[in-house]
């Protein structure tokens, strides 16, 4: 199905998948302000977070910091994280640092920070931890970062961390307990809805990089698209998706509100 609908509107890739390179992203003003912002924070040695719906676009702003951030002068890291204890979130983070990640919790901790003040001290280059998902760290894990970011009694600067997660992770945050790594954190970003104007640019957009030559999507059926997303990256990019597969189906050139609205069936039937 899949091919036939690519060739059916002329697409050499699928259109609105999460296969998105650094180089082909749509520039909306406030994603470049969450990218750039992320950056400085990091640049200042300094934590960020990135705080927003699902869906909004958080982990493609993660990507565009990481890519953008020079290799000869930062090592990153990126784990995604789940609702493990704060011994398990070690180990994960231990494996994506190429540190052992066995023996006892505390050693491992100390091996994490060795590793992380070696690599500034013996190349030059700051790391970097990005922690997507991060409404899932359970609040000892959370604590247990303010000890990894702690070196040298808090005297010196060497590891940044940039949080990536939905609003629960802002509650997470401003509990008493978590509030020393809250105040290493100084830039939050949120990353808004698309209107209906950028829903429509948007989605074009993705077909003209997919190889489309000419949208397929009626006004109606981009009415139709925003009416249910209201701007959501992600459900957007599902609602096109099924929509294009369902037209295609019908031997159909156009995109039209029917087709959104048999999407939406398909994607929640009720
Ligand atoms: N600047 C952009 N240009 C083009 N597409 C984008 C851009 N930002 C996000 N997207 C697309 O929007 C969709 C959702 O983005 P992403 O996966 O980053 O959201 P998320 O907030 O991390 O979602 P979740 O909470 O489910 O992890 C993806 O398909 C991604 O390719
Ligand atoms: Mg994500």
């Amino acid at each position: 199905m899949t091919t036939g609908f690519k060739a059916c509107f002329g697409c050499h890739s699928t259109p609105f998948t999460r296969e998105i390179g650094n180089d082909q992203l749509h520039d909306f003003s406030f994603f470049h302000e969450a990218r750039d912002n992320t950056m400085r924070a990091i640049e200042k040695r300094m934590s960020a977070a990135i705080i927003s719906a699902a869906g909004s676009g958080k982990s493609t702003v993660v990507r565009a910091v990481m890519g953008r951030l020079p290799e000869a002068r930062y090592l990153t890291h990126y784990v995604k994280c789940t609702d493990v204890g704060k011994r398990d979130m070690c180990r994960e983070i231990a494996c994506v640092c190429s540190v052992q990640s066995s023996g006892a919790f505390p050693i491992l901790l100390r091996r994490i920070q060795d590793k992380f003040e070696s690599c500034l001290t013996e190349s030059g280059r700051r790391p970097v931890l990005f922690l997507d998902e991060a409404h899932d760290l359970k609040p000892d894990v959370l604590s247990m970062l303010r000890v990894l970011t702690n070196f040298q009694m808090d005297s010196k600067l060497v590891l940044s961390v940039v949080l990536a997660g939905q609003p629960p992770l802002a509650r997470l945050l401003s509990q008493d307990a978590q509030e020393a790594i809250a105040r290493r954190i100084i830039h939050y970003s949120t990353l808004r809805p698309l209107s209906r104007d950028e829903t429509a640019k948007y989605v074009e957009y993705r077909m003209g990089i997919a190889g489309a030559r000419q949208s397929p999507f009626d006004e109606a059926s981009l009415d139709a698209i925003y009416e249910i997303a209201r701007g959501n990256l992600r459900i957007t990019d599902n609602l096109a998706l099924t929509a294009l597969e369902l037209a295609a189906a019908a031997k159909l050139k156009v995109v039209s509100a029917q087709h959104i609205a048999a999407a939406r069936r398909v994607q929640w039937p009720s």
